[in-house]
């Protein structure tokens, strides 16, 4: 918005939102470049000449071709009349054209590599468009940044803003892991955006060792990471969904081994109560390959 607004101003001219309405889309080609940047001479305006798409030597580029109209379309009568025509597309805040339209023209060039599945990803169903979170007019894309990703994000996903602030999380805020390290947002190949077909695929990407092979393999492990781990933040230690010995007696019934709920009535005081619970004895949930490890506690 503030670009907008910092643009226009420099323009020397602003129009009312009922004006911009009432502007008619031009249908021809102006041409030349140096007309469009004599009015729109803010920075944020000519910083795109300073981005991969304004590398003119680069035939592939919106710029080598027909400039500043390759993305915004024909606006040669804009270019004569601004008050009365407006440039055919416009980005972001437009009041005419729906995000499946705007995004048309990044699609036109941007067809392959990790954009290949866009059409099938919750974003495009959404109606998200590109420019929601890529600013193609600064060589400062935040949405690229490690750091700045995950305000990009938390935008819209205010549920993941309250996961990264809890007690245990990925390291995120630091920079250190991104959305994207698990989240393909053009369309991944899996169910959520996955960057991997499964979620372990994906959390095996860095945390290799979980993949085994293991001698005892623990069930749920080799199923999904999710039985027992939020990706995105947790109250309780180590990213889990609960703590044992809930955790483990939603899968293992209580009445066999060590049938009792370590935190109520009479085994207060119990040593199995200590810190980790189960895991005190169960120490290689994920699994082992211990000759004697059939029950993971070596
Ligand atoms: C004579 C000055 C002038 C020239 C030349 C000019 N513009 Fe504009 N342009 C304006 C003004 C004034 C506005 C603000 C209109 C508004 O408030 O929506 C504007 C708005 C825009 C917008 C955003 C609003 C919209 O939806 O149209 C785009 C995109 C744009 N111009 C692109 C271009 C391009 C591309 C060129 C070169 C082909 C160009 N302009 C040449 C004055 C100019
Ligand atoms: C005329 C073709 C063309 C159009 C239209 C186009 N792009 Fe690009 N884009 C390119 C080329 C070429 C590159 C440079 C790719 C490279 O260096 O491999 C690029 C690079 C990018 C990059 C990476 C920039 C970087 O710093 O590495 C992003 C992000 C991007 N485009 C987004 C968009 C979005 C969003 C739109 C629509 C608003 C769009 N593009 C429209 C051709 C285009
Ligand atoms: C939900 C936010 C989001 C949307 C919507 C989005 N992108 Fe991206 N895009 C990103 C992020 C984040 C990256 C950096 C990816 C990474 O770090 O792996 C990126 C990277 C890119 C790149 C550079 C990497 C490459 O593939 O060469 C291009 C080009 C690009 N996006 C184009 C597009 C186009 C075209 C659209 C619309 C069809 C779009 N993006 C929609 C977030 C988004
Ligand atoms: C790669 C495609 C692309 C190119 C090339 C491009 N723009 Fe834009 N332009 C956009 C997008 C997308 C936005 C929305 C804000 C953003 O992402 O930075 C925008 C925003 C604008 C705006 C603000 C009004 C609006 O519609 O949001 C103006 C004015 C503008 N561009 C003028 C120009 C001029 C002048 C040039 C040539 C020097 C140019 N653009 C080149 C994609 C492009
Ligand atoms: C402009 C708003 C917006 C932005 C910005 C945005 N998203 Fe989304 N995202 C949505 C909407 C809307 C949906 C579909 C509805 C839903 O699942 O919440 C969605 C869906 C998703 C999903 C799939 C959810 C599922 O159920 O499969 C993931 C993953 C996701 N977004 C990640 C991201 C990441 C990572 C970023 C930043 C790089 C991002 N989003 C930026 C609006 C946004
Ligand atoms: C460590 C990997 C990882 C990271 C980092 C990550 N996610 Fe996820 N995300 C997942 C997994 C796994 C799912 C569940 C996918 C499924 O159910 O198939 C998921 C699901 C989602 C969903 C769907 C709704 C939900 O809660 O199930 C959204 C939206 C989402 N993530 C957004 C984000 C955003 C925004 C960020 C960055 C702040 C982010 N994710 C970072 C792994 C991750
Ligand atoms: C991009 C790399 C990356 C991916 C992908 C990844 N992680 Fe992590 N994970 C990390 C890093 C870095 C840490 C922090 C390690 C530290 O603090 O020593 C971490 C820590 C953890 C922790 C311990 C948290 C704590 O509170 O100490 C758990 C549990 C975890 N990850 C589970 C997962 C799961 C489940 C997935 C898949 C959904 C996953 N990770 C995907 C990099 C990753
Ligand atoms: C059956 C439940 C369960 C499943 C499924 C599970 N974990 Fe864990 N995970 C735990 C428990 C419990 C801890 C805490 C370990 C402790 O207390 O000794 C833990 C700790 C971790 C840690 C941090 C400590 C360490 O060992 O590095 C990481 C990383 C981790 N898990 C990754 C994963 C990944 C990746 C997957 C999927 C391949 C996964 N976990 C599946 C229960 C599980
Ligand atoms: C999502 C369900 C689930 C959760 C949660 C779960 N387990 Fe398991 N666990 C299983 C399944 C399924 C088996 C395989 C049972 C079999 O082979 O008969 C298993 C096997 C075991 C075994 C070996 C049993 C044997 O007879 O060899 C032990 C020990 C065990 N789990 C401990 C734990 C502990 C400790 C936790 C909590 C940290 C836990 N489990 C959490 C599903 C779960
Ligand atoms: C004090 C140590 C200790 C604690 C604490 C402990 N276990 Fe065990 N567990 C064992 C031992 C020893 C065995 C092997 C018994 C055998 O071989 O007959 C075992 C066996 C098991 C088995 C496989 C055999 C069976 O009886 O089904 C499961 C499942 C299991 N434990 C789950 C749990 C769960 C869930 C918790 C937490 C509620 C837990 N254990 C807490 C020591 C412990």
């Amino acid at each position: 918005m503030s670009t907008v607004l910092m643009l226009i101003t420099s323009t020397g001219v602003v129009l009312a939102e009922s004006d911009r309405a009432g502007l008619v889309l031009s249908t021809s080609y102006g041409g030349d470049m140096k007309e469009c940047l004599d009015c729109h001479d803010a920075n944020q305006a000519r910083e795109v000449l300073r981005t991969p798409h304004g590398m003119v030597g680069d035939a592939r580029t919106p710029l080598a071709g027909k400039g500043c109209e390759s993305c915004h379309g024909p606006a040669g009568e804009h270019a004569n009349q601004p008050r009365k025509f407006r440039a055919a597309i416009s980005f972001n805040q437009d009041i005419v054209m729906g995000a499946a339209d705007q995004n048309a023209v990044c699609l036109g060039c941007h067809k392959g590599g990790q954009q290949k599945h866009w059409h099938l990803s919750e974003h495009a169903k959404a109606d998200i468009a590109c420019a929601d979170c890529h600013i193609v007019h600064t060589y400062k894309d935040r949405v690229r940044s490690k750091n700045e990703q995950a305000q990009v994000c938390l935008g819209c996903h205010q549920d993941q803003r309250a996961n990264l602030m809890k007690y245990s999380r990925h390291p995120i805020r630091e920079g250190v892991v991104t959305c994207t390290s698990c989240h393909e947002v053009h369309g991944g190949k899996g169910d959520g955006m996955l960057v991997e077909m499964t979620v372990n695929e994906t959390c095996y990407q860095c945390h290799a060792e979980k993949r085994g092979p293991f001698l005892f393999e623990h069930e749920p492990v080799q199923d999904d990471c999710t039985h027992c781990h939020q990706p995105h933040g947790s109250v309780n230690d180590n990213l889990l969904s609960a703590r044992p010995p809930f955790l483990c007696q939603q899968c293992h019934i209580a009445s066999r081994h060590v049938g009792t709920n370590y935190v109520t009535g009479n085994v207060v005081g119990n040593n199995r109560l200590i810190g980790k619970s189960c895991t005190n004895c169960h120490g290689q949930v994920h699994g082992t390959n211990h000759p004697a490890g059939m029950t993971f506690r070596r």
